[in-house]
C-alpha cells in the first residue's frame, strides 16, 4: 500500500501535517482482528483553537478562498473527484482495514463519495438570491453568503462517504472546515485532507483533526468562532451538541441522528424481491446504517413464508475477512458495539421473540456477529425500539394499513421508511402518512447525491445531500436600496 505523505501521528492543520501539541496519540484497531494498525495523534482543546483559527484566518476579507471565483472552487471540487478516483484502491483498501466493511463496499462507497463531490462542483456558481419587488420606492436584492468556520464531527460507519456528505456543500458554499473524524477510523479522513492539498486548496480552508468526542469534539462546538457544527452520530450526542450551541455563540446546527426504521411489506408484493429489498435495508453494512430498515413488518397472509425465507436469505451470509470476495459481512466496528448488539439479541429471547437464526458471536478474534433474524417480535420489546446498530432483523406481524401507519411512526425516531406493495393507493397513503425523512416504494436505502436526506422527530434536523444541504452552510443578506423619488 502506497500512502505517500500521510502522516498518521500529525493533524491536519493549514495544509500541513503538524503535531498535536500534547504530543498525545491514541490507537486504531482493525476490528477484524482486534489489533493495532497505527498510532495516531489526538487533539485536545489546544489543538481544536490552531484549527479553528486556520480556518478562520482561510475565510477572511480578501483571503484566497474569498476571492475565488465560484466556479474555480468547483473546478477545485471536480479535482478532488478526480484524485480520489486515481486513488480509490488506496481509500478503499485503508476504508476496510480500518472499518471491516467489505472491499467491494468500499469501493463502491469511494465512487459514490466521488460523484457526490460532483455533484456539488457543478452547483457551486449557480448559488444566488432574489430580486424583490418591495412596497414603497425602493428595490431589495438578497445574497446568499457562506456562514463561515464550520465544525464537522462524523462516525465511524461510513468514514469517507460521511465526510463527502459535509465537505461537499460546505466547500461548494465556500465555508471553511475543521472535521473530527470518529475515533475509530480516523485513516481515510487524513487521506482525504492530503487530496485536497493535492487538489489546490488553499491553506486552512480544510483541516482535519482525529481525537476523541468529548475532548476534541466537545471544544470544537463550544468554540466562539465556529458557526456551523454540522453532526452525524447517535441521539444522546445530538442532545449535546444543542446544548454546546446553546451554551457558547448560538452557532447553527444540523443534526442527522439515529432511526429505528420500518419496512411495511403487504401481502401482494412479490415475495422473493420482497425478502431481498428487506434483507438489504438490514443487512447492509452489517446493519451499522443510520437508516437501516430495522422493523420489518409484514403483512398476516404472507408472515409465516416471509419468515422462512428472510432466515434462509440471512444464513447465506457468508461472514469473514473482509477482504475475502466471498465475504459479504465483516466484523462491527468494535468491543463495545458487539457487546450491545449481544445483549440487545439476549432481550429479545427473554422478551419472547423467537430467535429463527445466529445470535452468537462468530470466533473468539475480531468483532464478528452471525446474521440474526427474529421473528414474532412485538412492539414493546426492546429490540423493536431501540437502535442495535448490527446485523439483527426484527420482523413483525400485521394486519391493516391504518394499524401498520400507526405503528410505524410509534417511535420517537423519524428517519426513514419503505413500502413493498403493487399497490399504489396504499404506497402512497403509506408515504404520505409516515413520518420520516426519507421513504422509500419498493426500494431501501436509495441514496443518491440529488436527494435530501435527513430525518424528523429525534432522528436530527438538517439535511445533508440535495441542493437543500446547501441552506444550511448560507447566510442570507437582504440589501434594500432606495429609488430617487
Ligand atoms: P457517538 O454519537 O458517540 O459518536 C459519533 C461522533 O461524535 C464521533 O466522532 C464521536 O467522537 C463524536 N462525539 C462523541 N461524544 C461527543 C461529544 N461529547 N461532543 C462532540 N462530539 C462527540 O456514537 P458512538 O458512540 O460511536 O455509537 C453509539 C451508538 O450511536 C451506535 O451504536 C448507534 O446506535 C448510534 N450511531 C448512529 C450513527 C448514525 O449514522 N446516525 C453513527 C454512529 C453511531
Ligand atoms: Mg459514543
Amino acid at each position: 500500500m502506497e500512502t505517500g505523505q500521510i502522516r498518521y501521528n500529525k493533524l491536519f492543520i493549514n495544509n500541513e501535517f503538524v503535531e498535536a501539541a500534547s504530543k498525545q496519540q491514541f490507537p486504531v484497531f482493525n476490528p477484524s482482528t482486534g489489533l493495532k494498525i497505527a498510532d495516531v495523534a489526538e487533539a485536545d482543546e489546544v489543538d481544536v483553537d490552531v484549527a479553528v483559527a486556520a480556518a478562520k484566518a482561510a475565510f477572511s476579507r480578501g483571503s484566497p478562498w474569498r476571492k475565488m471565483d465560484a466556479s474555480a472552487r468547483g473546478k477545485l471540487l471536480n479535482k478532488l473527484a478526480d484524485l480520489m478516483e486515481r486513488d480509490i484502491k488506496n481509500l478503499a483498501y485503508l476504508e476496510t482495514l480500518n472499518n471491516g466493511k467489505t472491499y467491494k463496499d468500499s469501493m463502491a462507497d469511494v465512487q459514490a463519495s466521488a460523484d457526490i463531490f460532483r455533484y456539488y462542483a457543478g452547483f457551486c456558481d449557480k448559488i444566488h438570491g432574489d430580486t424583490i419587488p418591495i412596497d414603497g420606492s425602493a428595490i431589495s436584492f438578497t445574497t446568499k453568503e457562506p456562514i463561515g468556520v464550520v465544525a464537522q464531527i462524523i462516525p465511524w460507519n461510513y468514514p469517507i462517504a460521511m465526510l463527502t456528505w459535509k465537505w461537499g456543500p460546505a466547500l461548494c458554499t465556500g465555508c471553511t472546515v475543521v472535521l473530527k473524524p470518529a475515533e475509530q477510523t480516523p485513516l481515510t479522513a487524513l487521506e482525504m485532507a492530503w487530496l485536497t492539498k493535492e487538489a489546490g486548496f488553499p491553506d486552512g480552508v480544510v483541516n482535519v483533526i482525529p481525537g476523541y468526542g468529548p475532548t476534541a469534539g466537545a471544544a470544537l462546538c463550544l468554540h466562539d468562532d465556529v458557526r456551523k457544527v454540522a453532526f452525524t452520530g447517535s441521539t444522546e450526542i445530538g442532545h449535546k451538541i444543542l446544548e454546546y450551541s446553546a451554551r457558547s455563540n448560538l452557532k447553527k446546527v444540523s443534526l442527522e441522528l439515529g432511526g429505528k426504521s420500518p419496512l411495511v411489506v403487504f401481502d401482494d408484493a412479490d415475495l422473493d424481491e420482497a425478502v431481498e429489498v428487506a434483507f438489504n435495508a438490514i443487512f447492509a453494512n452489517h446493519g451499522q446504517n443510520c437508516c437501516a430498515g430495522s422493523r420489518t413488518f409484514v403483512q398476516s397472509g404472507i408472515y409465516e413464508r416471509f419468515v422462512r425465507k428472510a432466515s434462509e436469505r440471512a444464513g447465506q451470509i457468508k461472514v469473514g475477512d473482509p477482504f475475502d470476495p466471498n465475504v459479504t459481512q465483516g466484523p462491527q466496528i468494535d468491543e463495545p458495539s458487539l457487546r450491545k448488539i449481544l445483549r440487545l439479541v439476549d432481550s429479545g429471547k427473554k422478551e419472547g421473540a423467537k430467535l429463527e437464526v445466529g445470535g452468537v458471536r462468530v470466533g473468539e478474534e475480531g468483532y464478528f456477529v452471525a446474521p440474526t433474524v427474529f421473528s414474532e417480535v412485538t412492539d414493546g420489546m426492546r429490540i423493536a425500539k431501540e437502535e442495535i446498530f448490527g446485523p439483527v432483523q426484527s420482523i413483525l406481524k400485521f394486519n391493516t394499513l391504518e394499524e401498520v401507519i400507526e405503528r410505524a411512526n410509534g417511535t420517537t425516531y423519524g428517519l426513514a421508511a419503505g413500502v413493498i406493495t403493487k399497490n399504489v393507493d396504499n404506497a402512497l397513503a403509506f408515504a404520505r402518512a409516515v413520518e420520516a425523512g426519507s421513504v422509500w416504494v419498493n426500494c431501501y436505502d436509495y441514496i443518491t447525491p440529488q436527494t435530501p436526506f435527513g430525518g424528523f422527530k429525534k432522528s436530527g434536523f438538517g439535511k445533508d445531500l440535495g441542493s437543500e444541504s446547501l441552506n444550511d452552510y448560507l447566510v442570507t443578506k437582504t440589501v434594500t436600496i432606495k429609488l430617487p423619488s
